[in-house]
């Protein structure tokens, strides 16, 4: 009986939670996109004062909404992520537990890059190079956290 209604709220969930995690995947992946492809485009016609206008507002705004997004990001995650746990306490049984823990591992790494720009923010230490850097490393996890959310239930071996 238990089992039973353990399988009809996850069934009833996983589309809610799937739906919460794709507008709050679609957010910050778009913030990062247009940060990395657009922002560093105009760095140089700006100039550098405007430019670093630009980054502190962007990063007073960014710890505004961010947090909220990244906490539904991660906790429709990992409610989605529960009823596979069977599957990934094997990690090399089967290519789907590989690349959905390669995809939580750079999940993980994006969200450790995530505080660190908000404590070198907070405490206005974070310099253009930083905001720069943490950008790319970001654009680069995002860009294989994406691609492996459809690979793994694509590409099997
Ligand atoms: C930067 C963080 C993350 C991004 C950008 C991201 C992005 C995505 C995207 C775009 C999808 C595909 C959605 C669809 O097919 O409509 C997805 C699926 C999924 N994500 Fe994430 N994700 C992130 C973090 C996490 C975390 C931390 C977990 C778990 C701990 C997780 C677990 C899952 C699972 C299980 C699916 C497959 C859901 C299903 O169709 O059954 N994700 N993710």
């Amino acid at each position: 009986m238990a089992d039973r209604q353990g399988i009809i709220l996850t069934t009833m969930s996983q589309p809610i939670l799937l739906t919460l995690h794709l507008f709050a995947a679609i957010f910050f992946v778009g913030t990062v996109f247009f940060e990395v492809l657009i922002l560093e485009g105009i760095r140089k016609p700006l100039g550098r004062e405007a430019m670093r206008e630009v980054e502190r507002a962007i990063g007073r705004r960014a710890r505004r909404f961010m947090p909220f997004v990244i906490l539904v990001l991660f906790g429709a995650g990992i409610g989605m992520a529960w009823p596979y746990r069977e599957t990934l306490a094997h990690p090399f049984d089967t290519s789907f537990a590989t690349l959905l823990w390669l995809k939580i591992l750079l999940a993980a790494s994006v969200l450790a890059h995530f505080i660190a720009a908000m404590v070198l923010g907070g405490t206005g230490r974070l310099k253009t190079r930083h905001f720069q850097r943490i950008h790319i490393s970001v654009f680069c996890h995002v860009v294989l956290i994406v691609f492996l959310a459809k690979a793994m239930f694509y590409l099997h071996w």
